[in-house]
């Protein structure tokens, strides 16, 4: 056996060591079956505001806000404390058979946010098992209710809701599903409500109503009586910052009500302050979701939190129903975890005392400054809405055609950036741009710049390699 060795700081950004590490024993997520446990990727050794520094010492900016995640930045000391202080006072109780304080006052303050009468909250781990729980509840309410066969999940393309067996099996984009088993015979799909993709000549209107009739139709080809949920992020995240059309949310939450089908609005990412608000279903949307799934911005990423808040009316159903004796047999050992919410809790101070207010005022600017790489050849679209956005490389502007290159595009742009100081997250031919919401007016300018630089000099690349004309 390994002797053990505390973890020594300082040597966080000798990568010699690390690499070796983590090529022998880690596991990293979604990796290829060709090098899955032999795969070692850029160490990160600290982070500060919305930079992070990488093991050769090289600081860059987070533009991916880490998962969407790091919301109020690096290096907070207000949260660091908050773990401390909790973790001294009570660091964990079991929520079997006990309850915590931090707990019920999130709970509380969430419900002050939530949407319409969304009252009640069930924390878990992360976004997965929250749109788990979500999809269980679901099942439960209708066993209860004495509608069993009213399980099936509409979901939509390049939707992504988690890595857990149902959540994942509501994923939409083929990579995700390819070489894994999902509970296909649960879910049914419905097309990504992407405008860019939409048929060449078609107005963005027509585009809505073909979604919405296509709605329409599948609920009525399938029966109401079958279908359990729709589940949607409001903004398609990972499926590259899908803005959807307008009222075209609106319109499916209607009818959802019409067919008693629970609407269930995954806000893991647009959640605490990415839009600008505490929650975007209602603020951003003009939604009232049955249920509203949530995690990653509700620690900025300090500690591994998510979870599902709960309609009123839902409770009551259950509660008023002949089964008082059913259980919802579903909870996590780390559901309402005291430092979770007590870090949930300063990092909602934060947010209320300057964040949210900042990533609103500055968040036109951040758009605004991104829409100017659409004069570069390669970028086919700059898209977003708040502090989230997306540049969709194409080949062709006139087809739109995805990039033929579309894994390598995205790979080497990030290169490129990372040399020159931003972290990117490419989404196969996608880049997509969260960074902390505390990003100031002069470090978007130089995240805009680097990634001009960096699209430009893989054009550049392409065009001497003869694999791109622009
Ligand atoms: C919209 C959405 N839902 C759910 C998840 C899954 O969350 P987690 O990775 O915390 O399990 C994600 C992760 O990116 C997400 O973007």
């Amino acid at each position: 056996m390994a002797a053990m060795r505390d973890f020594d700081f300082d040597r966080a950004t000798e990568t010699a060591d690390t690499t070796e590490q983590a090529k022998r024993h880690l596991i990293q997520p979604w990796p290829y079956a060709g090098s899955i446990g032999g795969e070692a990727r850029s160490l990160i050794g600290s982070g500060d505001g919305i930079y992070i520094t990488d093991g050769d010492g090289r600081r860059l900016i987070d533009g991916p806000a880490g998962m969407w995640c790091v919301n109020v930045g690096h290096r907070r000391e207000e949260l660091a404390r908050v773990l401390y202080d909790q973790a001294m006072q009570l660091s964990y109780n079991t929520p079997w058979y006990t309850m915590n304080a931090p707990s019920a006052l999130l709970a509380e303050r969430i419900a002050a946010y939530a949407p319409g009468d969304l009252n009640h909250t069930f924390f878990t781990t992360g976004g997965s098992s929250a749109v788990e729980s979500a999809l269980r509840f679901m099942q439960f309410y209708n066993n209860v209710r004495g509608r069993p066969e009213k399980k099936l999940v509409l979901s939509r393309g390049g939707a992504y809701h988690g890595s857990t067996y149902l959540s994942a099996s509501l994923n939409g984009r083929p990579r995700d599903r390819d070489w894994m088993d999902v509970a296909d015979g649960l879910v049914v799909k419905l097309s990504s409500p992407d405008p860019f993709r939409r048929p060449a000549g078609m107005t963005v209107e027509t585009f809505a109503d073909g979604l919405v009739e296509e709605f329409r139709e599948t609920v009525a080809r399938i029966g109401p009586e079958k279908i359990g949920a729709f589940v949607a992020e409001p903004v398609q995240a990972s499926g590259g910052v899908i803005v959807p059309p307008p009222n075209y949310l609106q319109r499916i939450r209607t009818l959802c009500r019409d067919n008693d089908i629970l609407y269930v609005s995954d806000e893991v990412v647009t959640a605490f302050g990415r839009l600008g608000s505490v929650f975007a279903s209602q603020e951003v949307f003009g939604l009232d979701p049955d249920i509203v799934t949530f995690a990653k911005g509700v620690t900025s990423g300090y500690f591994p939190l998510g979870g599902m808040v709960v309609a009123e009316h839902l409770l009551e159903d259950l509660r008023r129903s002949n089964h008082p004796d059913a259980m919802y047999a579903h909870g996590l050992t780390y559901s309402s975890h005291p430092i979770g919410c007590a870090v949930a809790l300063a990092n909602l101070d934060l947010l209320e005392n300057g964040v949210l207010q900042h990533a609103r005022a500055v968040a036109p600017y951040f758009q605004e400054r991104l829409k100017t790489l659409e004069d570069l050849p390669l970028v086919g679209e700059v898209r977003g809405i708040g502090l989230m956005a997306c540049v969709e490389c194409v080949a062709d502007r006139e087809s739109n055609n995805p990039l033929k290159l579309d894994y390598e595009v995205g790979k080497r742009i990030d290169a490129h950036c990372h040399a020159l100081g931003l972290l990117v997250r490419p989404l196969i031919h996608m880049c997509v741009m969260s960074p902390p919401l505390i990003i100031i007016r002069e470090q978007i300018d130089d995240m805009v710049a680097i990634l001009r630089e960096g699209i430009s000099r893989t054009m550049e690349d392409l065009s001497r390699e003869g694999l791109w004309r622009g």
